[in-house]
C-alpha cells in the first residue's frame, strides 16, 4: 500500500470512456470481489472533518443519518443498467455516457442544505448561501477526496464530474434521490487493466497544469 504522501501526490482525474454502444463487459465475480475495496472506501469517506450535522429534515427517510451528505452507490452493472436507462429514454448524456459503459463503478454524492427560507425559494435559488451550507459542502468535499485518495491507493482511475445528465431529474427519479439534495460530485471509479484491455478513450484532467507556483496562492505571514 503507498504512503498517504504518494497518494496525493498520485491522485489525478482521467475520464476512460467507452462506446456506450459496446460497454465494457461486467463480469459478476469480479463485481463481488470489488465489493469489499467499495466498502473500504466509502468508509474512508465516512473519515473526513464536518463541522455541522444535516438539518432534521433530511434525517427522515431511508438515510437518515447525521453526515451532511449522502452516498449512491452503483456498481458495475449498475452503470451500465443505468445507461440502458437514460439510452431508452433517449436521453445523450454526452461523455458520461461512455464512462457509465466503462466504470468500475459511480458514486452520487449529494450534499444536504439547510432548508430555505421563503425569500430565497421565491428567487429560485440552488441554496441559501450561509456559513453553515458553506461548511455542509466544505465537509461533503473533504469526504470526497478521502474516497478519491482511497481509490488512488487501490490503484483505480477516477474522476470527479459535476454530472452532466447525473444531476437531472431522470438520473435523480432512476436513483431516487430526494429532490432537496445537491450533487456536488459523481465520482467515477475504473479499473486500471481495462483501460489497456479494451478501446477506450482515455482524458486526463483540463486544469492538471494550471497550478501554478506555490508562491502565487500560498504565502508565509512574517510580521515585523
Ligand atoms: C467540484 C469539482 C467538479 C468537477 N467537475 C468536472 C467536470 O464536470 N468535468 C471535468 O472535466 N472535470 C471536472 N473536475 C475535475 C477537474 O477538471 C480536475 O480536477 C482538474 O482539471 C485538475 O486535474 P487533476 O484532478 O488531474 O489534478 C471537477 C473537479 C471538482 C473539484
Amino acid at each position: 500500500m503507498i504512503t498517504t504522501q504518494q497518494a496525493i501526490q498520485q491522485r489525478r482525474t482521467l475520464k476512460v470512456m467507452a462506446d456506450p454502444d459496446k460497454p465494457i463487459a461486467v463480469c459478476k465475480d469480479q463485481e463481488v470481489e470489488f465489493r469489499p475495496v467499495l466498502d473500504e472506501l466509502i468508509a474512508l469517506a465516512a473519515q473526513a472533518p464536518f463541522h455541522y450535522t444535516c438539518h432534521r429534515s433530511h434525517q427522515s427517510g431511508e438515510l437518515s443519518g447525521g453526515l451532511p451528505w449522502r452516498f449512491y452507490i452503483l456498481e458495475a452493472s449498475d452503470c451500465r443498467e443505468l445507461l440502458v436507462h437514460l439510452q431508452a429514454q433517449g436521453i445523450d448524456g454526452g461523455k458520461i455516457m461512455g464512462m457509465l459503459a466503462a466504470a468500475k463503478a459511480l458514486i452520487q454524492v449529494t450534499w444536504l442544505p439547510e432548508p430555505m427560507y421563503e425569500d430565497m425559494n421565491q428567487a429560485n435559488a440552488l441554496y441559501e448561501p450561509s456559513l453553515k451550507n458553506m461548511e455542509h459542502i466544505a465537509a461533503a468535499s473533504a469526504a470526497i477526496q478521502n474516497l478519491l485518495l482511497g481509490a488512488t491507493a487501490h490503484d483505480l482511475e477516477n474522476y470527479w464530474s459535476s454530472g452532466g445528465v447525473l444531476r437531472e431529474q431522470p438520473t435523480y427519479d432512476y436513483l431516487n434521490i430526494p429532490e432537496q439534495e445537491l450533487l456536488l460530485g459523481a465520482i467515477f471509479l475504473f479499473d486500471k487493466q481495462d483501460t489497456k484491455n479494451h478501446e477506450v478513450t482515455l482524458k486526463g484532467g483540463g486544469l492538471a497544469e494550471q497550478r501554478g507556483e506555490m508562491s502565487s496562492w500560498a504565502t508565509y505571514i512574517k510580521k515585523p
